[in-house]
């Protein structure tokens, strides 16, 4: 695991480079020393890949916008699925075209591979929100979530999470968190304030084990997409240290060394009413 933290980039600020048979790609975060990465890629309209002999590194992913049809499969908006690693790479289609949010993992990483992890393929809308206890630090945000992976062996939870609307604690101070485990986020939709500035749809971060961050309210609510690298039980250490609530924070992302100065631009949103 040597993947650069980053918190966080509005990925509409990243460009699209040219990928396999006519898709595009957008690689938010990788491992240098490895396949592991999680990147966006854009299928054409009438996009249409051949079944491959090649062996592919595990992926998991996940439809943020049109159709594709992913070995056989038919796959809607949000649509999730895991693929291990050491499959053939499947025959992949899109009439309308899609945007899918992929998650691929080290080609060597014994907890990906076909044998130890079972393929997953769950159409998510027709799964039911978990809205049971959450960690009660966390109640203002009035979360609810479905867990859509348990990695075996311990190595991984994907997750959606999404928070009401007036997520903000009468408090004006909060305590931060740290993990000894990494987190990754993708905003699907809503926004969320962080001491980093407004997450609003299209965010992305990469957290590290034992980085400091927090706390986190939303005036408006929030869904993301959400991975705990290294374990399938999200643990939480809360600072003793209060820090104020960060409504109103200036973007200020912390990114990887040699990150092009426009992924930092601040992203302005859709013109509101
Ligand atoms: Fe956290």
């Amino acid at each position: 695991m040597a993947r650069p933290h980053i918190e966080f980039v509005q990925t509409q600020n990243v460009d699209w480079e040219p990928a396999e048979a006519g898709a595009s790609r957008k690689i938010l975060n990788a491992d240098p020393g490895s396949s592991e990465a999680t990147l966006l890629i854009r299928y054409p309209v009438g996009y249409s890949a051949p079944a491959s002999s090649a062996e592919m590194p595990a992926e998991e992913y996940f439809v943020l916008e049109g159709d594709i049809t992913i070995g056989g499969r038919q796959c809607g908006r949000h649509a999730y699925g895991f693929i291990p690693g050491g499959s053939r790479t499947p025959a992949q289609s899109s009439a309308g075209g899609a945007t899918v949010l992929v998650f691929r993992y080290a080609e060597d990483d014994p907890d990906s591979l076909a044998g130890t992890a079972d393929p997953v393929a769950i159409d998510t809308p027709a799964m039911p929100w978990d809205v049971s206890t959450y960690d009660p630090k966390l109640t203002h945000l009035r979360l609810a979530r479905k867990v859509l992976r348990l990695g075996p062996n311990n190595s991984c939870r994907t997750f959606l999470l999404a928070g009401m609307p007036h997520g903000v604690p009468p408090e004006t101070e909060l305590p931060a968190e740290t993990h000894d485990h990494c987190e990754e986020m993708f905003m699907i939709s809503g926004s969320m304030w962080a001491p980093e500035g407004l997450m609003q749809p299209g965010a992305y971060f990469f957290r590290p084990p034992h980085i400091v961050h927090g706390p986190h309210v939303s005036e408006f609510g929030f869904f993301q997409i959400m991975r705990s690298p290294m374990t399938n039980a999200i643990v939480t250490n809360w600072s003793d240290e209060m820090r104020p609530l960060p409504i109103g924070a200036p973007y200020s992302p912390v990114m990887p060394e040699g990150t092009p100065q426009s992924w930092a631009r601040p992203w302005q949103g859709e013109p509101g009413l």
